[in-house]
């Protein structure tokens, strides 16, 4: 039995993970620390909450009093560390909780797993690191090229700029001491359990209440899309057998403008749910401060060393994704109260006027 803590596991792709691992192997012990913030949601696991492989703490990652108390308790063998702020226009708002989590909170992760692994085996035998990264560390491309490992950082947003933070600190302890992290890069994820924050299920969602659907810009922005059931088959392979002090890209080779993705979904709706689920609800509002134009991933690596491909064509994971929100009209009421109805007035009210 291997024992593995899933930093943010509450989350969009760490609920898909922890589904897909304990769905899929029975000699993985999961422990999800979670900080529960507005994006981490029990419901995600709820499911699992008895499954004998599988405990929920809720804490922060920036506490080294209970990071210790965790490491002193359990014999972790791996970390996959997902616990982060994740959304972009929240960042350009208040950048500063980013650089807290994303930096800070990934340095003392690191620190203490160093300090307790370390002190089992100089060598850090078989323990592994996995810094879940984003392909926005490496900025915005023009229309031709794609990302690959090597292409330089050169983070644009605050929330970028806060994950590169974190990958160079994790780049630093393989460097300085020999500790086996390993750093995965992909693209946007889509799928059940994303908070409607993210652009898929918001459009979904207000979609479903008719409500207007707001394209940033011109639309024309280029997203390279991954169903989040194939990434996470990915960090599984890269946990076990991905080599330490190196990066992973990991991307479907599905690129699509916003505009592509959102008519995809009013199309989905139009035909299945209701026919005024129309074009006409797309609006075009102000653009995103320093929007990313292009994000393009080359996952050449992961598929020749590892064996990886991205198993979902877009047009099925986007039908699949459409039905469980339809599905889960409850959790995405749930998850759209509260603190969502102020976020959403805060950075789209005007639409509603
Ligand atoms: P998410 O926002 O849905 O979930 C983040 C989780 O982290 C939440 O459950 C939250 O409660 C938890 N968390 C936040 N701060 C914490 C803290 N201080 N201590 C402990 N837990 C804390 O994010 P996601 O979309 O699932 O992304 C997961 C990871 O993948 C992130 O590191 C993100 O940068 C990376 N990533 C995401 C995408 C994507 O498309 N969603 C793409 C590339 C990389
Ligand atoms: P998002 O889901 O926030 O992910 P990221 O910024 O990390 O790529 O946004 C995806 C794309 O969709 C991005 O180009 C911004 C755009 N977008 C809109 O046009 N309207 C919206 O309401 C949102 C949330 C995003």
């Amino acid at each position: 039995m291997k024992t593995i803590l899933v930093t943010g596991g509450a989350g969009f792709i760490g609920s898909n993970f922890i589904h897909y691992l304990l769905g899929n192997y029975s000699e993985y012990k999961v422990i999800n620390l979670d900080l529960l913030t507005y994006a981490g949601n029990l419901e995600n696991l709820k499911d699992l909450a008895h499954h004998g492989n599988y405990l929920f703490i809720q804490g922060d990652i920036s506490s080294s009093a209970l990071l210790e108390a965790i490491f002193k308790a359990n014999p972790i063998d791996y970390v996959v560390n997902f616990a982060a702020e994740t959304h972009v226009d929240r960042s350009i708002r208040e950048p500063e909780i980013f650089v807290r989590t994303n930096v800070l909170g990934t340095a003392n992760l690191l620190n203490v797993a160093r300090k307790y692994w370390v002190n089992r085996d100089d060598s850090y035998g078989g323990n592994k690191f996995i810094q879940i990264s984003t392909d926005e560390v490496y900025g915005s491309l023009s229309a031709k090229g794609f990302f690959t490992e090597d292409t330089p950082y050169n983070p644009r947003s605050p929330y970028s700029a806060s994950k590169a933070g974190a990958d160079l600190l994790a780049q630093s302890f393989y460097a300085t001491y020999g500790f086996p992290v390993v750093i995965t890069r992909c693209g946007n994820n889509y799928g059940p359990y994303q908070f409607p924050e993210k652009l898929i299920p918001l459009m979904i969602n207000n979609a479903l209440q008719k409500k207007p659907l707001p394209v940033y810009g011109d639309g024309l922005q280029i997203r390279d899309w991954l169903y989040v059931e194939d990434h996470c088959a990915a960090i599984t392979l890269v946990l076990q057998k991905g080599k330490v002090g190196t990066v992973y890209n990991i991307g479907g080779r599905n690129e699509q403008t916003n505009l592509q993705v959102v008519k995809t979904i009013i199309n989905y709706l139009q035909k299945h749910v209701d026919p005024l689920i129309t074009v006409d609800l797309i609006k075009h509002v102000a653009d995103r401060k320093g929007h990313d134009r292009r994000y393009g991933i080359d996952p050449t690596k992961i598929q020749t060393e590892l064996g990886w491909s991205a198993q979902t064509p877009f047009h099925i994971g986007i039908e699949k994704t459409i039905r469980w929100y339809l599905e889960h009209q409850e959790w995405l009421a749930n998850v759209t109260s509260g603190e969502y109805q102020s976020y959403y007035q805060k950075i789209y009210g005007r639409l509603e006027q």
